[in-house]
């Protein structure tokens, strides 16, 4: 009942196991932050050269931390999208090839779906039905979740995600790439009352979300400042109060509609200690329950694969025989 896990949609390498009786075994994480940190952003084909270089070496490590032999392996589950295709293949060639090998199954992963599920690795996990707030750097959801496979997605961005606005905002104030960290830190010195952006799309009804205009606001705020670094901490410190109260705007909208009493937030910027508060003062306000994966959970890992795959492969499926990974690959389309 072991489950081996392989993330490789982006720029981490992530390999887990996942025992369906013991927990997590062992999880390992190879980030290729520094390499593409000169471009300023994620490079496609560096990425899918170092997944090649890193994966099996990972494999090996992880599995030797966690005291197995390959031969107890049950499944090996990889990342089947969405996320950028070469990178993605490294991942489930060397899945598919394992499984076949073991003569084991292999189970395809929806990422986003395994960062849905990461608060479920935590002691004391939600239960069945909640509302998921995923915010990652390629997904914005707000998605109603009735059980394993069955998410009805309420709201969606329609343009950048809350991570890619949090990178390009952070990327107009000189910071380094990934920005969300960069941003949250120097946010936590800046003054609140000194610009105020706007909370785009909550004056109207609905549940989508739009950040693209953020990131305009931002750079307009950028040319008209002498742009020192308390300017600099006061802009970032604006523009994540306005993404923390559109997603507490949302959510409380959210979960009025639906009358879920529970809350899970998962993806890259779940990480992010002002979301956190602002969705905990929701929750507490709202007597919800409003979970988070563990910090090391939040952005992109092993774990969440092993443990969306020991779910799946549990309930059943079996990737299909011929192999495909998929750039985009919608939520509600898992089946
Ligand atoms: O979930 P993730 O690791 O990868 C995707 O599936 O996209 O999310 C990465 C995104 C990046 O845009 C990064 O800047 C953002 O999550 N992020 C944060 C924080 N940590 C990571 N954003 C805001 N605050 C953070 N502390
Ligand atoms: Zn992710």
């Amino acid at each position: 009942m072991i489950v081996l896990g392989i993330e490789t949609s982006c720029d981490e390498t992530g390999v887990a196991l996942y025992s369906a009786t013991e927990g997590l075994l062992a999880h390992r994480l190879y980030s290729q932050v520094a390499m593409h940190q000169v471009y300023g952003g994620v490079v496609p084909e560096l990425a899918s050269r170092d997944h090649v270089q890193k994966i099996s070496p990972l494999i090996q490590a992880t599995v030797a931390e966690a005291g197995v032999t390959l031969s107890q392996l049950g499944a090996v589950a990889y990342t089947a999208g969405p996320g950028l295709i070469g990178a993605l293949l490294v991942g489930a060639a060397v899945g598919r090839s394992l499984a076949w090998a073991l003569e084991i199954p292999a189970v395809e992963v929806h990422h986003m779906e395994a960062h849905l599920l990461a608060p479920l690795l935590e002691p004391n996990p939600p239960n069945f039905p909640f509302l998921a707030l995923l915010v990652s750097g390629g997904h914005t959801l707000l998605v109603s979740v009735e059980g394993l496979g069955r998410y009805s997605i309420l709201g969606e961005s329609l343009d950048d995600a809350a991570g890619e606005a949090f990178d390009k905002t952070a990327k107009l104030l000189g910071l380094g790439y990934p920005g969300g960290p960069a941003v949250e830190k120097l946010a936590a010195f800046g003054d609140p009352q000194r610009f105020r952006f706007p909370r785009p799309m909550t004056n109207r009804p609905g549940l989508d979300f739009s950040f693209s205009g953020l990131k305009t606001y931002a750079a307009n705020t950028v040319r008209n400042t002498a742009l020192d670094e308390q300017a600099k901490a006061d802009i970032a410190r604006a523009f994540s109060d306005a993404v923390v109260e559109t997603f507490v705007i949302k959510c409380r909208r959210a979960l009025r509609a639906t009358g879920l009493r529970t809350l899970v937030v998962a993806g890259g910027v779940s990480a992010n200690r002002m979301l956190r508060d602002g969705l905990d003062r929701l929750g507490h306000e709202s007597q919800i329950r409003v979970c988070y994966p563990q910090l090391q959970f939040c952005t992109d890992n092993g774990a969440m694969i092993a443990f969306a795959g020991c779910l799946r492969w549990r309930a059943g499926a079996r990737a299909p025989a011929g192999f495909t990974v998929r750039a985009r690959w919608p939520l509600d389309e898992t089946g």
